[in-house]
């Protein structure tokens, strides 16, 4: 049977790290997979992280089977994390979520999800997160989609992604991302999250909300406002969530589907919904991020700590994409890259084709992702000029 698989190239994304590993060159940036690096280039273990787990494996009698919805405490910690401590629709019950493995666990139930729902398309704006595709796919869903992204601006083409959402219907869902915008890190507005909740509440269409940046934008309560306010006025909403990058638990697969309905019996239904997908796939989430995040949030010391520390890696990266701006004005690059600080989260594209983004890997061991993608926690002290280097000759003379 098998000699009817082909072999199949490596994950364009995941596998930039074993490239990049196998480099032997000395001068070499990863720029690659979206993991946050400090400036000597270690993606470590928090300290809140770490005094959690010290907590859960002094605390921890049994290895038995996790509750259908994860470790004890996490549901409600996100829900909490996410809504924040008084939100109406948590009042009133009309919020649910289950631990799911990562955000890419809960992209995959929510798609299988909406399968058993009158869901007919999902669209998203382009261009999105590559996996987007695949997992979506795998539910059994075509991802449609729609203008996003302006190159030339480098920002929002706004009018245009209004535009097609004004012409979605009841059985319409949108994949919008909650902050951190990925691959291009360009953010939608408040008012015009506003604008985005008008037309979703005018036309009906179910928005599933991935956020898997929260907090590295500008804030973990400001960059939740999507989510709360989409709560606020619209009856239905589905919300994918990551624990990767903002609590680092990237390989634990720490992850939340969660689910907004009309009323407390409907997000209840979505729940069990969920519970019996996951069950006919993986069964139950591995039980140790989700234990972890569940002792940080119902303990307000690690609580507070660990929201400092995101919000040092949410500055961090700030600083990150300042010094590439302000180095490569100062090597005389003019305003090419100045867009950069004004965008949000890891990533940012550069205008280069794949053409380009070759040239970079192969004759400056600068590795991006293929659309031009760079994590700006690669970008330090020790890399920046050589990174400027490397873009002036892709980006060619006169630049
Ligand atoms: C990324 O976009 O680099 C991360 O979300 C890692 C991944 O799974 O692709």
């Amino acid at each position: 049977m098998f000699s009817e698989l082909a072999e199949l190239p490596p994950d364009p994304i995941l596998g930039l790290t074993k490239l990049f590993v196998d480099d032997r060159r000395s001068k070499k940036i990863d720029l690659g997979v979206g993991v946050f690096r400090t400036a000597d280039n270690r993606t470590p273990v928090l300290d809140s992280v770490k005094a959690g787990e010290a907590l859960v494996m002094q605390k921890e009698a049994t290895k038995s089977y996790t509750p259908a919805d994860g470790a004890p405490g996490f549901a409600d910690s996100v829900i909490s994390l996410v809504f924040g401590p008084d939100h109406d629709a948590v009042r009133a019950g009309r919020v649910t979520a289950i631990q799911t493995p990562g955000g890419c666990g809960a992209l995959r139930v929510g798609g299988d999800l909406l399968k058993r729902t009158n869901a007919k398309s999902i669209v998203a704006g382009e261009p999105t997160w590559p996996n987007h595709k695949p997992l979506l796919a795998a539910a059994g869903h075509r991802l449609r989609m729609i203008p996003y992204y302006d190159g030339t601006s480098a920002s929002v083409n706004f009018e245009g992604f209004l535009g097609e959402l004004q012409k979605l219907g009841a059985d319409d869902v949108l994949l919008i991302h909650g902050a951190c915008h990925n691959p291009t890190g360009a953010d939608l507005r408040r008012d015009q999250i506003d604008a985005v909740v008008d037309v979703a509440a005018k036309r009906g269409f179910l928005p599933f909300v991935d956020i898997a940046y929260h907090g590295f934008a500008n804030g973990l309560d400001e960059d939740a406002y999507i989510v709360r306010e989409m709560a606020r006025r619209l009856p239905e909403l589905l919300v994918s969530y990551s624990c990767s990058k903002n609590f680092g638990l990237y390989r634990e697969r720490t992850g939340a589907l969660i689910a907004v309905g009309e009323t407390a019996q409907r997000a209840n239904a979505a729940r069990s919904q969920a519970i019996n997908i996951a069950r006919g796939s993986y069964s139950l989430p591995p039980a140790h991020g989700g234990a972890i995040v569940a002792e940080i949030l119902q303990s307000p010391e690690l609580a507070a700590q660990w929201r400092a520390e995101a919000d040092a890696m949410r500055r961090a990266i700030r600083e990150s994409r300042r010094l590439l701006v302000r180095t490569s004005a100062e090597m005389q690059m003019g305003d090419k890259l100045a867009y950069i600080e004004k965008q949000f989260g890891m990533f940012s594209l550069l205008p280069i084709s794949e053409q380009q983004v070759l040239q970079l890997r192969e004759k400056h061991g600068v590795y991006a992702a293929g659309s031009g993608r760079i994590n700006l926690c690669g970008v330090n002290l020790g890399n920046v000029e050589h990174l400027c280097e490397a873009l002036r000759d892709v980006f060619g003379a006169g630049t």
